[in-house]
C-alpha cells in the first residue's frame, strides 16, 4: 500500500515525508503545486529514493487525485496542501478561499468512491488551532470541543474545511481524522514565518520586526513532534475524531524573539559586539490579530500515549543552527516570487 501526501513540499509536508522515509517502509507520494511556499529542495535528500514519486498537481483537480488514488492502492490521504500565511489571506483572501475551502472538498470527492474501494481507507485532514479563535490571558487552553471562532480569513478558510471534512465523516462514512496543532518551528520553515525571519533578518542586520506590544501568546511545537503526532494519529486514531496537537510551551513573541537572539549572540556574535536584541521594533499590530493560543493535548497524550520529545529553548538552538549552516536553501526560497511579496507588502 501506499500513503498520498498533499503539500508535501511545504514546511511541516517536507518534514513528514523526510521522516517517513527514514522511518516507514511504506511509499509515499507527494502531490504538490509548488506554489511560492512549495519548494523540491526541501526533499532532495530521498528525492532519489524509489520509495518516494513526487506529482505536480493542484489539489483542485480532484480526477487527477482519484487517479493517484486509484492506481496506487492508496491506504491514506494526509492533507497538509493550503494557503498558510495570515498576512497573505489579510491581502488576498481568495487564494485561501480556493485552495483550503475547494481544494479540499475536491479531495474528498476523490476520497470517497476510492474508500469505497478501500474499506481501510483514512482521510488525515491537518488543521490548526487558529480555528478556536484567541484566549484571554487567563483562560484554559483549547480542548478539541471548544466552539469554533476563527477571526483571520486563513482561520475562517481552515475552519471551513474543517466542517467539510467532518460532515463528510457523518453523512457518507468516510472515515476522517481532523488535526488541531499550535505553531510549528524548525527546519524548511519558508522564511516569512516568524521564527525563519528572526534569524534571517538579525543575521542580515535588519529589523526584527513584532507586531503591537510583541506580547501575543503562541504555543510552540517542534516540528518533528508534530509528525510524529500525525502518525500516531493516522496509526490509531479513531475515525471521526479530532485531536489537539501542541507543545504546551506558550511564549509572548517577544520572548520568542530574545532566545533567538540569545542564541545568535552566542553563536555567530555581532561584529560590533552589541546584541542581536538591539534590532527588535515594535510595528503597527495586524488587523485582527489573535491574542492567544494555546492547545490542550490531554486527549492525544491519554489515548495515543504521545508527548511532545523536543524542550523549547534547545528546539530553538537547534533551529537556528539549521538556519545558518543552509543559506543557500534560504537564498532559494526568499529569492523571486518571495521578494516582490515582500516588497509590495512594504511599499
Ligand atoms: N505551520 C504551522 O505552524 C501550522 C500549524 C498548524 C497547522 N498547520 C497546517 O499544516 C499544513 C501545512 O502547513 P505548512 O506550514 O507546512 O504550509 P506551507 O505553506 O509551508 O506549505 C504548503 C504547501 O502546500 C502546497 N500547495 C499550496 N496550494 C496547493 C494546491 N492548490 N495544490 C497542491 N499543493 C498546494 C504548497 O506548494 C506548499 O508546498 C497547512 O494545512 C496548515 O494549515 C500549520
Amino acid at each position: 500500500m501506499t500513503i498520498l501526501v498533499t503539500g508535501g513540499a511545504g514546511f511541516i509536508g517536507s518534514n513528514f515525508i523526510n521522516e517517513w522515509i527514514e522511518q516507514v517502509d511504506e511509499p509515499v507520494i507527494n502531490l504538490d503545486l509548488l506554489t511560492y511556499a512549495g519548494n523540491p529542495d526541501n526533499l532532495r535528500e530521498i528525492a532519489g529514493s524509489p520509495q518516494y514519486l513526487f506529482v505536480h498537481a493542484n489539489i483542485c483537480d480532484g480526477e487527477r487525485v482519484g487517479e493517484l488514488l486509484d492506481r496506487y492502492e492508496v491506504r491514506a490521504l494526509i492533507h497538509f496542501a493550503a494557503e498558510s500565511h495570515v498576512d497573505r489571506s489579510i491581502s488576498g483572501p481568495q487564494s485561501f478561499v480556493q485552495t483550503n475551502i475547494v481544494g479540499t472538498s475536491r479531495l474528498l470527492d476523490a476520497a470517497l468512491p476510492h474508500w469505497r474501494k478501500v474499506s481501510d481507507f483514512r482521510f488525515l485532514h491537518v488543521s490548526t488551532d487558529e480555528v478556536f479563535g484567541s484566549l484571554e490571558p487567563d483562560e484554559a487552553p483549547f480542548v478539541e470541543a471548544c466552539t469554533y471562532k476563527p477571526n483571520s480569513p486563513y482561520a475562517a478558510s481552515k475552519a471551513a474545511s474543517d466542517h467539510l471534512v467532518r460532515a463528510y465523516g457523518q453523512t457518507y462514512g468516510l472515515p476522517v481524522l481532523i488535526t488541531h496543532c499550535s505553531n510549528n518551528y524548525g527546519p524548511y520553515h519558508f522564511p516569512e514565518k516568524l521564527i525563519p525571519l528572526l534569524i534571517n533578518n538579525a543575521i542580515s542586520g535588519k529589523d526584527l520586526p513584532l507586531y503591537g506590544d510583541g506580547r501575543q501568546v503562541r504555543d510552540w511545537l517542534y516540528v518533528a513532534d508534530h509528525c510524529r503526532a500525525l502518525r500516531m494519529v493516522l496509526a490509531e486514531g479513531k475515525p471521526g475524531q479530532t485531536y489537539n496537537i501542541g507543545g504546551s510551551a506558550e511564549r509572548q513573541n517577544i520572548e520568542v524573539a530574545r532566545t533567538v537572539c540569545a542564541v545568535l549572540d552566542d553563536v555567530r556574535p555581532r561584529q560590533d559586539g552589541r546584541s542581536y536584541g538591539d534590532q527588535i521594533v515594535l510595528v503597527r499590530d495586524r488587523p485582527g490579530h489573535d491574542r492567544r493560543y494555546a492547545v490542550d493535548t490531554t486527549k492525544l497524550r491519554t489515548e495515543l500515549g504521545w508527548e511532545p520529545l523536543q524542550n523549547f529553548d534547545a528546539g530553538i538552538e537547534k533551529t537556528v543552527r539549521w538556519y545558518l549552516e543552509h543559506p543557500d536553501w534560504v537564498a532559494s526560497v526568499t529569492g523571486g516570487t518571495y521578494r516582490e511579496w515582500v516588497a509590495r507588502q512594504y511599499a
